[in-house]
């Protein structure tokens, strides 16, 4: 898979070089390519950004050295790309979009500064190029660089021979497949007591079946507690016999349509 990312701070991109993205590059999985947004400016003080049209605090990056340095990325590549703008007022970057985008061969991330990129840039790209404007959650931060290590790492993790274990992101939160929908439930390792506190007992005891079930109802459990919006939203088939009981102890009830919902008095604090 081929990265690019185009930045006034190329070096804010540095742990791109460490652990799992770092190693994918070492072994030729991932081409990473850091440019330098300034080489596209013209002027003494190389200049990117510039005051709004309409007044208002802050300022706006121009045009111009975007278009000019997404050209040339442009040129260079394979065809057909996905253009990535960090944005905290885009679409939700989910653990789903990271499998897509992991099926892509090539993605140029743009993260911008100030208060973002004149929109023409995204709305001119966008009539002949797949671009996803993508935010990382809820929160404004000062520029789109921690974003687009976020979503590298997210993707990157996905690629085929990326992780050691190719098994090791199957049941983690948020993954497609038996526990889709549900956040992955509490770990453990060695030793098997620690300051007082023991794994507990169905871990050690070699029963795949129970062991299954008892994280299977721990997920439920921490569902239930940390995002109970992810328990309304999963498709009420997903939940066999023994989710229904734990569902039930934790106060959840089908509706009318089949969906969860909780009746208030019943909710765990
Ligand atoms: C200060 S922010 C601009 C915020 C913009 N004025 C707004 O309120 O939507 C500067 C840049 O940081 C990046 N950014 C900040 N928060 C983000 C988030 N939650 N998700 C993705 N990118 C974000 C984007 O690249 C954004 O253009």
């Amino acid at each position: 898979m081929r990265l690019d990312v185009i930045t006034i701070f190329p070096e804010y991109l540095e742990p791109l070089n460490v652990s799992l993205v770092g190693k994918a590059r070492a072994r030729g999985q991932l081409d990473v390519r850091v440019h330098d947004l300034r080489a596209w400016t013209h002027d003494r003080h190389h200049t990117v950004d510039d005051t709004p049209y309409g007044g208002g605090p802050g300022m706006v990056m121009k045009p111009e050295p975007w278009g000019e340095a997404l050209d040339a990325v442009l040129a260079e590549g394979p065809p057909e790309p996905v253009v990535v703008v960090p944005t905290p007022s885009g679409r939700a970057f989910t653990q789903e979009l990271a499998e897509e985008l992991s099926g892509r061969s090539w993605l140029i991330f743009t993260p911008a500064r100030y208060e973002g990129i004149d929109r023409r840039v995204i709305d001119d790209y966008a009539t002949r190029l797949d671009v996803r404007e993508l935010s990382i959650g809820d929160y404004v931060l000062a520029g789109g660089e921690a974003p687009v290590l976020v979503m590298v790492e997210a993707i990157a993790r996905l690629l085929p021979g990326v992780l050691g274990n190719a098994d090791s992101h199957r049941d983690d939160s948020f993954a497609p497949g038996p526990m889709a929908g549900l956040l992955e439930g509490p770990v453990f390792t060695k030793p098997p007591e620690w300051r007082g506190r023991p794994v507990p007992e169905v871990l050690i005891s070699g029963h795949h079946g129970k062991i299954a079930r008892w994280r299977r109802d721990e997920a439920l459990r921490r569902t239930s507690l940390n995002r109970p919006d992810l328990i309304e939203s999963c498709d009420p088939a997903a939940f066999d016999k023994a989710d229904r009981a734990t569902l039930a102890e934790l106060g959840w009830q089908p509706g009318p349509d089949g969906r969860f919902g909780r009746r208030s008095a019943d909710v765990e604090e």
